[in-house]
């Protein structure tokens, strides 16, 4: 079956109809509360508890079975025990049932993973999908439908949450409703054994209600679908994901807890990155930036202006702008125009512009119309530290009519309130309006900084890839060879080959069977040259005396020659010796490292970084999913520390870095179209000044153990 025979995922979240097998009559059980709170949640559609002993649940006739059904069946919630799971998607199939969504556990989580394989393939044959199992249903605002066991008032508005963790999920619906979040949707992916994140995006992004979308990860199963999902949706609405197991530990808890592998963090993290995805550290900062993404549109731009009446925690602001991405206003000349009618002599026009400890609400009202009427200003963070000379009655209604004039006017304003009780009650009682209002100000600056990542993002994404032509052909005519002698690693001169063919520019290299041919190659590649024997003997060349570094002249290469052959037979006696190896003496340049691989969980990624033999020490690597096109990989190399070693320093002239850019897209496209590859890496590729290009000095490929 194409994907286009199974169901529109639209009926999953928008059913005519719900069957409820295993509704009980038992307000204790699971099988009562998706009932009930179906019912009570307001439900349109048609309503079928299924339950063998039939009677009436919650005022609705029970039937026996959901094949007993009188009408069509587009949804159907399975709680019952795991082992009667599959005869109630048999049941499921003949009706013509759409979407199955189990919310039984007892599979894959408790290595019960047979089970879960056998329904799942049975369900696709039979043109149905699931979702789950071990999952907590499913919320959707659009038909009012709350087939899940978690709290009955679930809130309505702009935020969809997928996530991965149950329980995690089921407590979100009830915060978010304390926290003042309204949902479009919500649903648990449970052990994915059909359904993922991905399908649940395809109805998600061009749905109108959904302003922002969350997703709580574990780990990633089908990354290069989820990568594509993503890097749609991202061009369509803000996508939020917060991801646990960042830790060694908490990744191997992950693992367990899900059954599926957490990626490395730092690749999911770049990954997510490169799609557009905004990263949150903690659920709440993720509930912070997705409610005020939810109500508070794009702004025109990014100069952003702090406004204060203490200069203590403007300071903090210009911190907290500067930690979370937040570009401050600095025209002085139109900050003093603006601002000092509204500033009073002794505070400042500077950007935070601080409107002194004297500022009563009338004060605060002047410089934010300064502000709002500036088109050059497009945000503001207003900053309020309790005083005795403002009036406390009037801060809540200070607040509250400069966010709708700001709100009005398309540009961002966020309020960080700081004091005593009054002060708490006004951020409590102003967030369940809505308002973007906080007790500390990296919380109100940090929305901000995740709106406009997302904005950056939109200005700046390409949506091409830049593929390169391979004569795949011949490369795998070289893994095949390795993989016959039961090799899952390439030799020097393989990956020379594998080089040479995705045109990487390696050193030149001959190779000389006799003293007089050494002399000839030496003279053909021009001096100064390495010369390394060639033995398949003999493995550890350097200890068998078997290389010389920087022959400048003819004299050398002979005296090396006779040097080399003479200390390889002394020290490996009887080895057959084939010649020796002129290698190019490479000279001096900025030593990265680049690199392709298969990640476990996202498929091929490209990677670069510092080279040479302190990698593992300084760790400055980024990395990237290919495919993708130059200005990714531009940021991705952007975004290593040792970047301004590229553009030289200390009067050095600036690197080639298109040239590295080009080994980069070229090592991502072998991996990508040669799947017998595991892994290669470059260390060190030398990259030197602009227009003499970049070579690859030791090239290391591994071959994938699976075919
Ligand atoms: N078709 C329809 N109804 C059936 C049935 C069938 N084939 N077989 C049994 N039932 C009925 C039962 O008679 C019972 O109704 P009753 O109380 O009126 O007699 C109801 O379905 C439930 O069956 P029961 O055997 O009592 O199961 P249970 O309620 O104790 O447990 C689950 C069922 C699904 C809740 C349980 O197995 C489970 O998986 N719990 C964990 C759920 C979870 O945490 N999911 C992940 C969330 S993130």
């Amino acid at each position: 079956m194409s994907n286009n025979d199974y169901p529109d995922i639209r009926y999953l979240f928008e059913p005519r109809s719900v069957a409820v097998i295993g509704a009980s009559r038992d307000p204790a059980k699971i099988g009562y509360k998706v009932v009930e709170n179906i019912v009570v949640g307001g439900y349109k559609g048609r309503i079928y508890p299924i339950n063998p002993g039939g009677g009436d649940i919650m005022g609705l006739p029970a039937c026996k079975s959901v094949d007993s059904v009188d009408g069509e069946v587009d949804v159907a919630c399975v709680v019952i025990p795991s082992h009667k799971v599959f005869s109630a998607v048999e049941g499921c199939a003949r009706k013509r049932v759409k979407h199955v969504m189990v919310i039984t556990s007892g599979f894959s989580e408790v290595g019960n993973g047979a089970e879960e394989k056998k329904i799942a393939a049975f369900a696709r044959q039979s043109g149905m999908r699931i979702m789950g199992p071990n999952m907590f249903g499913l919320y959707s605002s659009s038909s009012s439908l709350n087939a899940t066991f978690g709290p009955r008032d679930v809130r309505a508005g702009g935020v969809a949450i997928i996530t991965q963790s149950g329980a995690l999920g089921l407590a979100m619906i009830g915060k978010t409703s304390v926290e003042n979040i309204g949902l479009s949707a919500i649903c648990s992916v449970g052990n994915k054994s059909d359904l993922d994140e991905a399908d649940l995006l395809e109805y998600l992004v061009p749905h109108d209600d959904t302003k922002v979308i969350l997703m709580y990860i574990e780990g990633v199963r089908q990354g290069e679908k989820f990568i594509r999902a993503l890097k749609k949706a991202t061009r369509i609405k803000p996508v939020v994901v917060v991801k646990s197991g960042r830790s060694k530990r908490g990744a191997a808890a992950a693992a367990s807890h899900t059954g599926s592998l957490a990626g490395a963090d730092n690749v999911f993290d770049a990954i997510m990155r490169q799609c557009g995805a905004l990263r949150a550290e903690t659920v709440k900062e993720a509930f912070d930036w997705c409610s005020f993404m939810s109500n508070n549109a794009l702004p025109d731009g990014q100069e952003t202006v702090i406004i204060t009446n203490g200069g203590g925690i403007g300071v903090m602001a210009t911190d907290a702008s500067e930690k979370y991405g937040v570009p401050l206003y600095d025209n002085m000349v139109t900050l003093k125009e603006i601002f000092s009618p509204v500033t009073p002599e002794f505070g400042s026009m500077k950007n935070p512009v601080d409107i002194t400890g004297q500022a009563q609400s009338d004060h605060y009202d002047a410089a934010l119309d300064a502000a709002l009427n500036c088109e050059d200003i497009h945000a503001v963070v207003a900053l309020y530290c309790e005083t005795a000379v403002f009036d406390a009655e009037k801060l809540p209604a200070m607040v509250k009519n400069n966010y709708e004039r700001f709100r009005n006017a398309r540009k961002p304003i966020l309020f960080s309130l700081f004091g005593g009780e009054n002060t708490e009650r006004c951020v409590t009682e102003l967030s369940r309006e809505q308002v973007p209002v906080y007790g500390d100000v990296y919380e109100s600056v940090s929305p901000l900084g995740a709106m406009y990542a997302y904005r950056r993002h939109l200005a700046h994404y390409v949506e091409a890839v830049d593929t390169v032509a391979l004569d795949v052909n011949a490369i795998n005519a070289i893994i095949a060879g390795a993989r016959n002698e039961e090799r899952y690693f390439l030799l020097t001169n393989e990956a020379q080959e594998i080089m040479k063919i995705a045109h990487i520019p390696i050193p030149r290299t001959l190779i000389a069977r006799s003293l007089n041919e050494a002399v000839n190659s030496s003279r053909e590649i021009e001096y100064p040259v390495v010369m390394k024997v060639v033995s398949k003997d003999i493995i550890h060349k350097s200890d068998a005396g078997g290389v010389a570094l920087d022959l400048e002249n003819e004299k050398e290469v002979i005296d090396a020659y006779e040097a080399i052959m003479r200390s390889c037979k002394a020290h490996v006696p009887g080895a057959h010796i084939e010649g020796v190896e002129i290698t190019e003496m490479v000279s001096a340049g900025t030593e990265l490292i680049a690199g392709a691989k298969i990640d476990p969980s996202f498929g091929p990624i490209v990677m670069v970084g510092l080279g040479g033999i302190y990698v593992e020490v300084m760790k400055d690597v980024a990395f990237r999913a290919y495919p993708l096109n130059r200005s990714e990989v531009l940021s991705m190399i952007e975004q290593i520390r040792s970047y301004p070693l590229l553009l030289g320093v200390r009067g050095e002239k600036t690197k080639d870095i298109s040239s590295l850019v080009d080994i980069i897209l070229r090592l991502g496209s072998i991996v990508e179209q040669c799947r017998g590859i595991s892994d290669i890496e470059i260390n060190p590729v030398m990259v030197y000044d602009q227009g003499m290009g970049s070579k690859a000095v030791d090239v290391r490929i591994l071959l994938s153990k699976d075919q």
